[in-house]
């Protein structure tokens, strides 16, 4: 070889290896973060009980991510029960096999198994979260989950001093797996909560708490964000914090116009960012959280208390909030029907205009027989719940294998697009025909076909007589809130009042006790979606479904092939 053609060679190889360089620098591997789910001792409420736990922690790891990446989550089960993981609010384009409800697109994680979760972020931005997907292990197993602006970009805000993420959730003295599980065996209602908790304390109201109590530093003149998750599981929640003004900007991984307020009503499965301005004389002041409405409710108040920096003679107790009470149902409307969509042009609504399906879905809460009357729900029945009067029965392996691998008698797809009973919802349920009682206890599913625009109207109805709020959450997507109201859906005139302009995108919203909501999305990602009521013990008796939207024509239009290792059941 001649001198010329050795320097060619040469420089055709740096050439390679330049581009090589240049190519590892753009490719970024999906970085892996392993959990070990163990029993871990915690002592609230003066007693000590084993509770399941992300690496021994409650609340759980916070996941941080930038929008648009990826990460894969391996899943050690080292505890007693099967265990799933669902990433709450995050799309999974096309890979339903990562989305985590328990026989519904997967098999759970069998104490001692594994499973590697991938999860892909695309259009969400701020605060989601995960949460176990199995029975009633959410409880402990459950942390945030939060999307950073891309480098480069930044909030639609002013860019706060700093961020604290405030996490909802309930306490019980029992083994909440044990309290599903006698409930669902005697029929009756499942033990209240002991306890809520902001970062896993109950603050300061409850017996042996004070010691722990969450406390966050503020500096006079500085705006915090407070990312707020309710991981609570029966109950919508006030939240408020004494003296200061909130300012909602987020909701559900998406923003919001901002606007002030003094509290706000946020429910499970829902997440709010909030901008709070230490403008208030330095002190000590509360943030409290208690529950909204609601046929059963643990009636306690959680509290975490705001500490500014400096030099002052703190106050014996800090100052209170005003909640609303309870059963102030106007206070909650008239907080939720303040949120729009930011609409701007880096973060623009596309709400379907037109709609080509449409489902009218009615919430109930029923009651199944029970022989001899020995159950105990009312009048010795078994309670239940269901949609357009079907109870969900969890199928023996998931719907998504069967609806895969066409493996019949798994499910069918036939859940009714309206009610299968139309009668006066939202009357006094003496006035209810019996037939409405009694759901019927079957696995069904809704296919949608690729691309369509779905509407979606959830009624609520008061049989027996116990209407309440439904936080109805779906997987897979988020959708637009296009209406809400109270009493029957009137199919002719509340389309009228329809917000087309800037309503808000979200992934769980409150169907308004005795009322409807109405929401809308494209049916663009390929999969098998759970739809289910996010209060945990009507999710629990049924108040779920599936919807299964069908592959488009293209690859990038088609469900992902199952990775390589399913958990069998
Ligand atoms: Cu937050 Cu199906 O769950
Ligand atoms: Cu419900």
């Amino acid at each position: 070889m001649g001198f010329k053609n050795k320097f060619l060679l040469l420089e055709f190889l740096a050439f390679v290896l330049f581009n090589l360089f240049l190519l590892s620098m753009a490719w970024k591997p999906i970085p892996t973060v392993t959990w070990v789910l163990n029993e871990t001792s915690y002592t609230r409420l003066c007693s000590t009980k084993k509770i399941l736990t992300v690496n021994g922690l409650f609340p759980g790891p916070p996941i941080h991510l930038y929008k648009g990446d990826s990460l894969y989550v391996n899943v050690i089960n080292q505890g007693r029960y099967n265990v799933t993981i669902h990433w709450h609010g995050v799309k999974q384009p096309r890979n339903p096999w990562s989305d985590g409800p328990e026989y519904v697109t997967q098999c759970p994680i069998k104490p001692g198994a594994n499973f590697t979760y991938e999860i892909n972020l695309s259009t969400e931005e701020g605060t989601l979260w995960w949460h176990a997907h199995s029975d009633w292990s959410r409880a402990t197993v459950h942390g945030p989950l939060i999307i950073h602006p891309k480098p480069h970009t930044t909030y639609p805000f002013p860019k706060p001093h700093a961020e604290q993420t405030i996490v909802l959730a309930s306490w019980f003295k029992g083994d909440v797996m044990e309290i599903i599980q006698s409930a669902l065996e005697s029929g009756g209602e499942p033990n209240k909560s002991d306890a809520f908790t902001i970062n896993g304390q109950p603050g300061d109201l409850y017996n042996c708490s004070k010691a722990g109590t969450f406390k966050m530093a503020v500096e006079y003149g500085k705006t915090y964000l407070l990312r707020v998750i309710n991981a609570i599981m029966n109950e919508e929640m006030f939240f408020a914090v004494a003296n200061h003004t909130l300012t909602l900007v987020g909701q559900d991984g998406a923003y919001v116009k901002p606007f002030e307020t003094k509290y706000i009503m946020i429910t499970p499965g829902q997440t709010m960012d909030l901008l709070i301005k230490a403008d208030q004389t330095p002190s000590h002041y509360y943030m409290a959280s208690r529950a909204y409405a609601g046929v059963v409710y643990d009636n306690t108040t959680t509290t975490g208390i705001i500490q500014y920096s400096g030099n002052y003679t703190s106050p014996s107790t800090p100052f209170f909030p005003d909640l609303p009470n309870y059963t102030d149902i106007d206070s909650a409307t008239n907080f939720t029907n303040k949120i729009k969509a930011l609409n701007s042009k880096e973060h623009p609504v596309d709400v379907p205009k037109k709609v080509d399906t449409q489902l009218i879905i009615t919430v109930s809460v029923n009651t199944l027989p029970c022989v001899n009357n020995s159950c105990d729900g009312p009048n010795g029945s078994r309670l239940a719940a269901s949609l357009n009067n079907v109870s969900f029965v969890t199928p023996s392996i998931s719907v998504l294998e069967a609806y895969y691998y066409q493996i019949k008698g798994i499910f069918k797809p036939n859940f009714p697009r309206t009610p299968p009973y139309v009668f006066n919802f939202t009357a006094d349920a003496d006035n209810m025909p019996d037939n409405v009682l009694t759901p019927l206890n079957a696995t069904k599913a809704r296919i949608i076909e690729f691309n369509s625009s779905v509407e979606i109207v959830f009624q609520g109805t008061n049989v027996m007589n116990a209407a309440e709020n439904h936080p109805m959450h779906l997987h897979g997507f988020s959708f637009y809130k296009v209406g809400s109201g109270f009493g029957n859906y009137n199919i002719s005139s509340d389309p009228n009042g329809y917000n087309l302009e800037d309503p808000p995108e979200v992934n769980t919203i409150g169907v308004p006790k005795n009322g409807w909501a109405a929401i809308r999305f494209r049916a663009d990602n390929p999969g098998v979606w759970f739809m289910h009521c996010h209060l945990e013990r009507h999710s629990s008796w049924g108040m779920d479904t599936v919807l299964i939207v069908k592959n488009g024509g293209t690859k990038l239009s088609t469900m992902r092939k199952p990775p390589n290792y399913l958990n069998p059941c």
